[in-house]
C-alpha cells in the first residue's frame, strides 16, 4: 500500500476557534482526515509570542482548541493532535533554522508586519519576529507534505520552503519541501462587516457559542444600511447576512437575494433563517463538545499520546538533521 501523504496544520492557542476558522481550515481538515496522515498542532509556543503575559489563557486554550477540533468531527483515532511545546525537535530545529534566516527577511514578512501593527508593537521581541522560523520547524519536524492554511500564512510557507532548500543545499540533507494547500474560503467577513472575523475584533461567532448567543449575534449583524423599512428593496451584495447565506445556506441563497431585492423578505426574517441554519450546523458540534468538556482527562490523554507519537517522529528527524550537520558524534 502506498504511504499516505502527511498534513500538518495548527492553531494558536490564544482563545476558542470561530466560524472563520471552521470555513477556512477545520472543515477541510475533517474532509481530508481519511486520505492523509493528519497532524494538528496546538501552537502554544506561538501563542506565547503575543500572549506571554497570559499563561492561564493559554493553558485553558490548549484544551479548548483541542476540543474545537474534536467537536467538528476530527477523529482522535485517525489524526494526531500534538502540543507544540512538548515537541523537542521543534525547539531544536528552530535554533538551527534561525541561522539561515536574516533579521531583515523577517522584518519584511507581510504577515509579521500586519500583526505587529495590529498588536501595536514597534520594537518587536526576538521571539515574535522569529515565530515564522519556529513555524517552519513545526511543519518540517514531521516532514509534512501539505499544509492547509489561509492566505495570511503564505509568507510563512514561502519562508519554510526557502529554509528547507537552503538546509538541504548546505548540509546535503533531503528534507521534503512542503506545499501550502489553500482553502476555498480562506476569509470570512465579520458579523460587523469587517473584512475578517477575528477573536480580537469582537465580531466572531464561536464554535462553542450556544444557540441563543448565535441568534443574538446574528440579530446584530450588519445588513444593507440604506434599507430603512421592510418595504424598501434591499441590496444583498452589500449585506453581511447575505454573504453568510451564500456560504452556509448555498441552496437558498439565490432565492433569498431575490426576495430581498423585491422587498418580500425583511431583515428580521432573513436573520432568523440564517441563525437557524448556523445552529443546525453547530448543534452536532455542541453535542461532541459537551462530551469532551465533561471528559477533560480524555482530552488530555489524546494530546499527550499525540505529542508522544510526534516526539518519536521528531527524534528520528533530529538524528538525520544532526548527522547531516556533522554535529552527531
Ligand atoms: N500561524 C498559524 C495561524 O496563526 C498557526 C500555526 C502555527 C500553523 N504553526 C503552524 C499553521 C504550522 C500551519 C502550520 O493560524
Amino acid at each position: 500500500m502506498e504511504q499516505k501523504k502527511r498534513i500538518l496544520t495548527g492553531d494558536r492557542t490564544t482563545g476558542r476557534l470561530h466560524l472563520g476558522h471552521y470555513v477556512g481550515s477545520l472543515q477541510s481538515r475533517v474532509a481530508l482526515q481519511n486520505d492523509y496522515d493528519t497532524f494538528i498542532l496546538l501552537a502554544d509556543i506561538q501563542a506565547l509570542t503575543t500572549h506571554f503575559e497570559k499563561p492561564e489563557l493559554i493553558h485553558d486554550s490548549i484544551y479548548q482548541v483541542a476540543i474545537d477540533n474534536l467537536s467538528v468531527g476530527l477523529d482522535p483515532e485517525k489524526v494526531t493532535i500534538l502540543q507544540q511545546s512538548q515537541i523537542t525537535a521543534i525547539a531544536e530545529l528552530t535554533e538551527f533554522y534561525s541561522l539561515l534566516v536574516s533579521v531583515n527577511t523577517l522584518r519584511h514578512n507581510p504577515t509579521i508586519k500586519t500583526e505587529a501593527k495590529a498588536y501595536g508593537y514597534d520594537d518587536l521581541s526576538f521571539g515574535f519576529l522569529g515565530y515564522p522560523v519556529s513555524q517552519s520547524a513545526d511543519i518540517t519536524f514531521c516532514k509534512a507534505d501539505l499544509v492547509p492554511v489561509g492566505e495570511d500564512q503564505l509568507p510563512h510557507m514561502e519562508l519554510t520552503r526557502k529554509i528547507v532548500r537552503r538546509f538541504n543545499e548546505l548540509y546535503g540533507a533531503s528534507l521534503p519541501e512542503p506545499q501550502a494547500m489553500l482553502s476555498k474560503c480562506s476569509r470570512l467577513v465579520g458579523l460587523d462587516g469587517n473584512a475578517k472575523m477575528g477573536k480580537s475584533l469582537g465580531n466572531a461567532l464561536y464554535l462553542s457559542d450556544d444557540a441563543a448567543t448565535v441568534e443574538a449575534k446574528v440579530k446584530r449583524a450588519l445588513t444593507d444600511t440604506t434599507r430603512i423599512s421592510v418595504k424598501d428593496p434591499g441590496h444583498p451584495d452589500v449585506c453581511v447576512v447575505s454573504k453568510y447565506h451564500e456560504i452556509f445556506n448555498p441552496t437558498e441563497h439565490a432565492n433569498i437575494c431575490e426576495m430581498c431585492k423585491s422587498a418580500s423578505i425583511g431583515c428580521v426574517a432573513c436573520k432568523k433563517q440564517l441563525a437557524a441554519v448556523l445552529n443546525g450546523l453547530l448543534d452536532p458540534f455542541r453535542e461532541k463538545r459537551a462530551y469532551y468538556e465533561s471528559h477533560l482527562g480524555e482530552v488530555r490523554d489524546i494530546i499527550m499520546a499525540g505529542s508522544a507519537k510526534a516526539n518519536l517522529i521528531g527524534n528520528e528527524t533530529m538524528r538525520e538533521v544532526k548527522e547531516a550537520m556533522h554535529i552527531a558524534l
